[in-house]
């Protein structure tokens, strides 16, 4: 007998239609002129969040922190980042949310902690310390030469071996990211059991409203650890996420976080799932009978482009690579009970207008409004990110090296300088690619006025204003009726006014083999809509597809062209009600 699930993808939920918006605290606001972001500064905006009919904040990691990681080296998860502010701020900021109708949710990051957290300090201190084993520690292992060498052959996610020596006790710890960033050991029941109190309960029961759960599937490791197989005989660390994602316990532990945790409030979650391709192994994380989380960010539409062994190795990405992903996983929860969700930026993603619209001031705005039109016309829970609603874009190319702050970033410049003995034609490669997908160009100050520093500070910004804030920023654009921002706005207001259709609706795609326009339909009932897009400079003709038949009606355009032309504009946007 088919398994019957015990809700439907289309069961309303308020995480499900909610509009998320992802804030960055060194970036958003900078209430006391120390040139770094701070909650004051947020809650001084909640006004303008409102206004552009958000739901949900999402708010990346305030805790206090080293900043290795721009804050995901947590050193103690209830306490607050100096700079950012206190824990008193964080809960005005939550009531601040909560009067206003708004909620909001915490990132959890949890797969590993700083090192300057009491845990690692107590189980670095000695091999018998009761907190040794709240870390991966692993003896040397030494090569035919007698080199010491690290237990096994893993490369970090930022480049290097995953893998630090410890002087003081003589052995190695594992870190998948920097080594200030040890990863914990979940498989020590003490360790999850701490999280769950320490991290998690803590602010749930000062009224946040859910996690966004960083690196959800790399708790549970493969074990013992082995080497990975060779890809890159150029290094001696190799790519090893088959071992270190989705290992064999990881649904187990996700479990008992929610049984133990979550499941005890009225909470969402949305795990951030990289390097899981399979639908199947996606639905059982997402899966509402499963009982693990709410859902998760896929990677597949948001790494196109993106250098398989090496992510700045970066390749010619093309539309219909892209339609596949899309269709793939706007349609992987068809028919069942699991969740999607909708994003195309993040604090780890370069700017989606640069990367899949056009920057050239020619189409900036017309593709990034093609693009809110995308993302407000998809299936599953809608993500922006801080800037995407005014448009903001990458770092120009004339910006040097020296600009670009983040770890990952740098890592790779300084290991092809390193690796090519500073080769010129190598390093402008690097610095290409940089300019195209590194995160930093997410990371850049809020745009809000065109005074000095886009009037994200009155000091000296941490991180460069990028320099188009005279022309991009919030202040120009809340006025404007023809502004992105006014055309966010118009877009989430229309999103919710269908939601059935939009948020809950099935997703056809329609032209999956044209690579200029993207056309498909959502369906519900008997409620049809039709969109499309042109994503080129180019005029293109649109076919209409013959299950859209009937009258239609233009309800959502980002041009000003007759509703009959089939011919679309540059990156033309339109959505159509069929009756
Ligand atoms: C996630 C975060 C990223 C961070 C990494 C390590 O991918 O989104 O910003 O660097 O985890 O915590
Ligand atoms: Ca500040």
């Amino acid at each position: 007998m088919p398994l019957i699930p015990n809700t439907s993808n289309t069961d309303k939920r308020w995480w499900k239609e909610g509009v998320v918006y992802q804030i960055y605290p060194s970036s958003f606001k900078d209430s006391n002129g120390d040139g770094m972001g701070d909650i004051p500064g947020i809650i001084s905006k909640l006004d303008y969040i409102k206004d552009l009919g958000v739901d949900i904040v999402w708010l990346s990691p305030f805790y206090a922190s080293p900043q290795v990681d721009m804050g995901y080296d947590i050193s103690d998860y209830q306490d607050v980042y100096g700079p950012y502010g206190t824990v008193d701020d964080v809960k005005e900021l939550i009531q601040g949310c909560h009067k206003r109708n708004i909620r909001i949710i915490f990132d959890l990051v949890v797969n590993h902690t700083s090192d300057q957290h009491a845990w690692f300090k107590e189980s670095r201190s000695s091999k018998v310390n009761p907190k040794r084993d709240w870390y991966y520690w692993r003896p040397a292992k030494y090569d035919e030469q007698g080199n010491r060498m690290p237990p096994c052959n893993w490369r970090s996610c930022f480049g290097g071996s995953a893998w630090t020596w410890d002087e003081t006790t003589q052995e190695y710890y594992l870190n998948l990211f920097t080594p200030e960033q040890p990863d914990l050991n979940w498989e020590n029941e003490d360790v999850r059991k701490a999280i769950y109190d320490n991290a998690m309960r803590f602010w749930l029961d000062l009224g946040v409203d859910g996690f966004r759960i960083d690196v959800v599937n790399m708790y549970s490791k493969h074990l013992p650890f082995a080497d990975a197989p060779i890809t890159d005989s150029s290094s001696a660390w190799q790519l090893a996420v088959e071992l270190f994602c989705n290992g064999p316990r990881m649904y187990e532990f996700l479990e008992e976080m929610n049984s133990s945790v979550l499941s005890h409030y009225d909470v969402m979650t949305v795990g951030e799932l990289p390097c899981t391709p399979e639908p199947e192994a996606v639905l059982r994380y997402v899966s509402s009978s499963a009982k693990k989380l709410n859902m998760v960010f896929q990677m597949d539409l948001v790494t196109l482009g993106f250098g398989k062994n090496e992510k700045f190795e970066t390749t010619e990405w093309n539309l219909l690579q892209f339609k596949a992903f899309l269709d793939k996983w706007q349609c992987f929860i068809n028919g069942n009970d699991g969740w999607t969700t909708i994003f195309l930026e993040n604090h780890d993603q370069a700017r989606s207008i640069s990367r899949f619209g056009s920057d050239d001031p020619a189409f900036r705005e017309i593709s990034g409004k093609m693009l809110a039109t995308f993302l407000c016309t998809l299936t599953g829970t809608l993500f922006l990110y801080q800037g995407q609603e005014i448009g903001m874009i990458n770092a120009p190319k004339s910006w040097p090296i020296e600009e670009y702050k983040d770890v990952e970033s740098l890592n790779f410049y300084n290991h092809v300088k390193k690796s090519t003995n500073s080769d010129e034609k190598a390093l402008s490669k690097a610095h290409s690619a940089i300019q195209a997908v590194a995160r930093d160009h997410s990371r850049t100050p809020v745009q809000w006025d065109s005074s000095q520093h886009g009037g994200f500070t009155t000091g000296q910004p941490w991180m460069r204003v990028n320099d188009s804030f005279s022309y991009i920023n919030v202040r120009d654009q809340e006025h404007d009726e023809n502004s992105v921002l006014s055309f966010w706005r118009k877009a989430i207001e229309f999103r919710k006014n269908y939601k059935e259709l939009l948020v809950y609706g099935e997703f056809q795609l329609c032209d999956a083999e044209n690579t200029k326009t993207l056309t498909y339909l959502k369906v519900h009932n008997d409620q049809k809509a039709l969109v499309v897009l042109n994503f080129t400079k180019e005029e293109q003709t649109f076919m209409v597809p013959k299950e859209a038949h009937g009258q239609m009606d233009l309800v959502l355009s980002n041009s000003k062209t007759s509703s009959e032309s089939k011919q679309l504009g540059p990156f033309e946007a339109r959505v159509y009600l069929i009756n």
